[in-house]
C-alpha cells in the first residue's frame, strides 16, 4: 500500500443480538475480556489448565528471546492423551468422537474409547516402522477416519507431522518431504471424489523419485477404495495388515511444552512454500479453548462439524486438536457439497442432527448460487450456531448463510486466524457480541490486535492500514521449519516487534475490525486504496450477482482501473443494461471513485485448492498478458474458459 490510507468505503447498520437462551448459558462472557485485559498472561495460564499436564508449567511465556516465544515451557504433556485417552478415563468411552460419512454413503461411528485402541495401534506401528520422537511423518491422505488417527499416532510419540493436501500434485508432495526431510509417508490407495475412486498412490510413488526423497524408507498404505496400486516390496506397507495387529494398549510419554507437533505448509504467493511450525503445549491451550469459546461447545449435547479439509490448518485445529481436546462429537465428511446432488451438506446436517457448523464463504456464496430451496428441503433446525474462515465473507452472503441456513435464529461468527497464528484471533463471543455482518469485530479474550498505518501508528476509528498482532499468543508459529531468518523477515520486520500478518484492515466508527484481503489485493485508483474486499462485497449485495472477484488493472489515466468478474445468479442470461446497473449500485453502495470501469460475467472464477480466488491470474487476464503458474489452481480448464468467453477483456 502507498502512503495513502485504506478508502473505508463500506458501512454496515444491521446487528444482531445474541439469542437469549444461547447468552444465558454461553461458555464464554463479557468478563473474560476484562480477566484477560487485566492480566494477560494469567488469564492463558488459566485456560492452560483445561488441559491434563504430566507436569504443571509453572511459566507462562518466555519472550526473552523475541520473535521467538516459549509458552509454557517447563510444563510437560501428551497431546494425544489430551485428545482421547483422558475422555475415556473420565468415564465419556462411549461417547462418539467421530460420525464418519464416506461420500458414497457409507458410515461410521467411532467412539472414544474406539479411537483410543486405533490410535494405540497405530502408534506401536509408526515405532514398528522405526519411527522416533522427533522423526518427521508425511501424511497423504483423503478425509477419512485413518487421517485423523495418523495425526493423533505421532502425537502420541512426538513425531512432528506434516500433513499435505490430497488435492495437491507428486510435485508439491516431493518438495514437502524434502523439506521436512520425512521418514515415512502414509497414504491411501485413493479417497472418493465426485462420485468417482480418485488415485493418491501414484503421487506418492512418483514423488518418491524425486532427488531428496531418499531418505523416506517406508510408506503405509491405508485401503479405502479398493484401487490397484503399484507395490514397492521392502518400503510399502498395507495399513490394515500392520495397524491392526498391534497391541491395543499404549502407554502415552508426557513431552515439553514446546516439542514440535506438525509442520504444515503456505504457499503464499511467490517464493517456496513455507514451513509453519507449531509446537504441543501452548496451541493446544489455545485451540481448545477458542473452540470452547468461539464455538460455544457443550460436549455432552452438541454435533459438531468442521467442513474443511484435515489438510488445512482449520482441519487441524477445529477438527483435530481443538474439538478433540474438548471431548466433542464431531461430523467428519470425506467428499465435495454435490455428491450426489446439492443438497448433500443439508442432509448430513440432518441425519447427524449437526448443531454447530464451521465452513468457508467460498462454500456460502456457491451454495447460494444453488439456490435457496435447496437448503430449505432439509430440516436444519438442530443447528445453534454458524462459523465462517478462510477469507472475509460478504456481508449478503453472511446474511444468507444466517438466513437460509441458520432459519434467521442462529448467531454467525467470522473468524480470523492464519495457519501461522495456529488457533483464532478475532471474532465475536457468541453469546457476548451484537454481530455485524461482514466484520470479526474485536480479538478474542488474550489476543492484542489492531490495525496500523504506515507509520505503525494505530489508525483512528474509521480508518484503514494493516493489521498487526502487538503480543504474542500461545498458538503462534514457533518459527519456519529451518528457516528461522525467513520467519524473521516475513512476519517481524515490516513493524519492528510485532507480527504483521499480511492483511489489510480498517477499524469502523465503533472500533469494529474488518478484514479487507491480503494487502497484494488492494487497488491504488486515482490516488485512493480501495480493498477489493469491498467492492466484491458491494457487487454481491446487488441481486443478480453470486460471486464476484475484484481486481486493479494498470490503467493510464487513474494508476489502476478496477476490473471485476461476476458470476450471475442462478446462471441468469446477460441482460442488457446490467453490467451499467451494476456500476452504479457499486456506485451507490460505496462511492462513484470505487465504480468498477469494466464489468466481465463469467461462469467461474479461478480458485486454490482451499478456496480462494486467484486474483492475480484475473489481472493476468485484465491487463491482457500471459498467465502465471496456475499449478495451484483447483480447475486449470477455469482460466481457459474465462479467456475464451472475453475476447476484448483487455
Ligand atoms: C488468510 C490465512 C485460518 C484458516 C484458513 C486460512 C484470510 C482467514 C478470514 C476471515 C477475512 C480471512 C486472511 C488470512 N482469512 N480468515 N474470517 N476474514 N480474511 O488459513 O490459508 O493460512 O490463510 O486467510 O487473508 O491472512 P490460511
Amino acid at each position: 500500500m502507498s502512503k495513502e490510507s485504506l478508502a473505508n468505503l463500506m458501512t454496515e447498520e444491521r446487528r444482531f443480538a445474541p439469542p437469549a437462551e444461547l447468552a444465558a448459558g454461553a461458555n464464554v462472557t463479557a468478563d473474560a475480556y476484562e480477566a484477560a485485559a487485566a492480566d494477560r498472561l494469567a488469564f492463558w495460564a488459566e485456560q492452560a489448565r483445561r488441559l491434563s499436564w504430566e507436569q504443571e508449567p509453572t511459566q507462562t511465556l518466555d519472550w526473552s528471546n523475541p520473535p521467538f516465544a516459549k509458552w509454557f515451557a517447563d510444563g510437560r504433556l501428551n497431546v494425544a492423551y489430551n485428545c482421547v485417552d483422558r475422555h475415556v478415563e473420565a468415564g465419556h468411552g462411549d461417547r462418539v468422537a467421530i460420525h464418519f460419512e464416506g461420500e458414497p454413503g457409507d458410515s461410521r461411528a467411532i467412539t472414544y474409547a474406539e479411537l483410543q485402541r486405533e490410535v494405540s495401534k497405530a502408534a506401536h506401528a509408526l515405532t514398528e516402522l522405526g519411527v522416533e520422537a522427533g522423526d518427521r511423518v508425511a501424511i497423504y491422505l483423503p478425509m477419512i477416519p485413518e487421517a485423523i488417527i495418523a495425526m493423533l499416532a505421532c502425537a502420541r510419540i512426538g513425531a512432528p507431522h506434516s500433513l499435505v493436501f490430497g488435492g495437491f500434485s507428486a510435485d508439491a508432495l516431493a518438495t514437502r518431504i524434502v523439506d521436512a526431510d520425512a521418514r515415512i509417508v502414509i497414504t491411501s490407495d485413493g479417497g472418493w471424489r465426485r462420485g468417482a475412486p480418485s488415485a493418491l498412490k501414484p503421487a506418492v510413488d512418483e514423488a518418491l523419485t524425486r532427488p531428496g526423497t531418499e531418505a523416506v524408507r517406508s510408506v503405509l498404505v491405508v485401503r479405502r477404495t479398493g484401487q490397484d496400486v503399484a507395490w514397492r516390496e521392502g518400503r510399502d506397507v498395507w495399513w490394515h495388515e500392520l495397524v491392526d495387529r498391534q497391541p491395543e494398549e499404549h502407554t502415552p510419554q508426557a513431552f515439553d511444552a514446546e516439542h514440535p507437533l506438525f509442520i504444515l505448509y503456505t504457499s503464499g504467493t511467490t517464493g517456496k512454500p513455507k514451513g509453519i511450525l507449531h509446537t504441543s503445549g501452548g496451541y493446544l491451550t489455545q485451540v481448545a479453548y477458542t473452540h470452547h469459546a468461539v464455538f460455544d461447545l457443550k460436549p455432552e449435547s452438541d454435533v459438531y462439524w468442521c467442513t474443511a479439509d484435515v489438510g488445512w490448518v482449520t482441519g487441524h485445529s477445529y477438527i483435530v486438536y481443538g474439538p478433540l481436546a474438548n471431548g466433542a462429537t464431531e461430523v467428519v465428511y470425506e467428499g465435495t457439497p454435490n455428491t450426489p446432488h446439492n443438497g448433500r451438506w443439508w442432509e448430513i446436517v440432518q441425519k447427524y442432527g449437526v448443531t454447530l457448523l464451521y465452513t468457508a464463504p467460498t462454500a456460502i456464496r456457491t451454495c447460494m448460487k444453488w439456490g435457496d430451496d435447496v437448503p430449505a428441503g432439509f430440516d436444519l433446525s438442530s443447528l445453534r450456531l454458524l462459523g465462517s474462515v478462510g477469507e472475509p465473507i460478504n456481508p449478503e452472503a453472511w446474511i444468507w448463510y444466517r438466513k437460509h441456513i441458520g432459519g434467521d435464529r442462529v448467531p454467525v461468527v467470522d473468524t480470523w486466524w492464519q495457519t501461522e497464528t495456529g488457533g483464532i484471533m478475532i471474532s465475536p463471543l457468541p453469546g457476548v457480541t451484537h454481530a455485524k455482518p461482514g466484520s470479526a469485530q474485536v480479538p478474542l479474550p488474550g489476543i492484542s490486535a489492531t490495525v496500523v498505518d504506515d507509520d505503525g501508528n494505530e489508525v483512528a476509528n474509521g480508518s484503514g492500514g494493516y493489521l498487526t498482532l502487538t503480543e504474542p499468543w500461545p498458538s503462534m508459529l514457533r518459527t519456519i521449519w529451518g528457516d528461522d531468518q525467513r520467519y524473521l523477515d516475513t512476519y517481524w520486520s515490516r513493524f519492528p516487534g510485532r507480527y504483521f500478518a499480511g492483511d489489510g484492515a480498517k477499524k469502523d466508527a465503533d472500533g469494529d475490525i474488518w478484514l479487507l484481503g491480503r494487502v497484494d489485493d488492494v487497488m491504488l485508483v486515482s490516488g485512493h486504496n480501495i480493498s477489493t474486499t469491498e467492492v466484491e462485497s458491494a457487487l454481491v449485495s446487488h441481486p443478480r450477482i453470486a460471486e464476484a472477484a475484484v481486481v486493479g488493472a494498470t490503467d493510464p489515466q487513474t494508476t489502476q482501473a478496477i476490473v471485476a468478474f461476476v458470476i450471475l445468479r442462478g446462471g441468469a442470461e446477460e441482460a442488457p443494461g446490467l453490467v451499467d446497473e451494476l456500476r452504479a449500485h457499486v456506485a451507490k453502495e460505496l462511492g462513484p471513485i470505487a465504480k468498477p470501469k469494466k464489468i466481465l460475467p463469467v461462469d467461474e472464477l479461478p480458485k486454490t485448492r482451499s478456496g480462494k480466488i486467484m486474483r492475480r491470474l484475473l489481472r493476468d487476464v485484465a491487463e491482457n498478458r500471459e498467465l502465471g503458474d496456475v499449478t495451484t489452481l483447483t480447475d486449470s480448464t477455469v482460466m481457459d474458459l474465462i479467456q475464451a468467453k472475453l475476447p476484448s477483456a483487455a
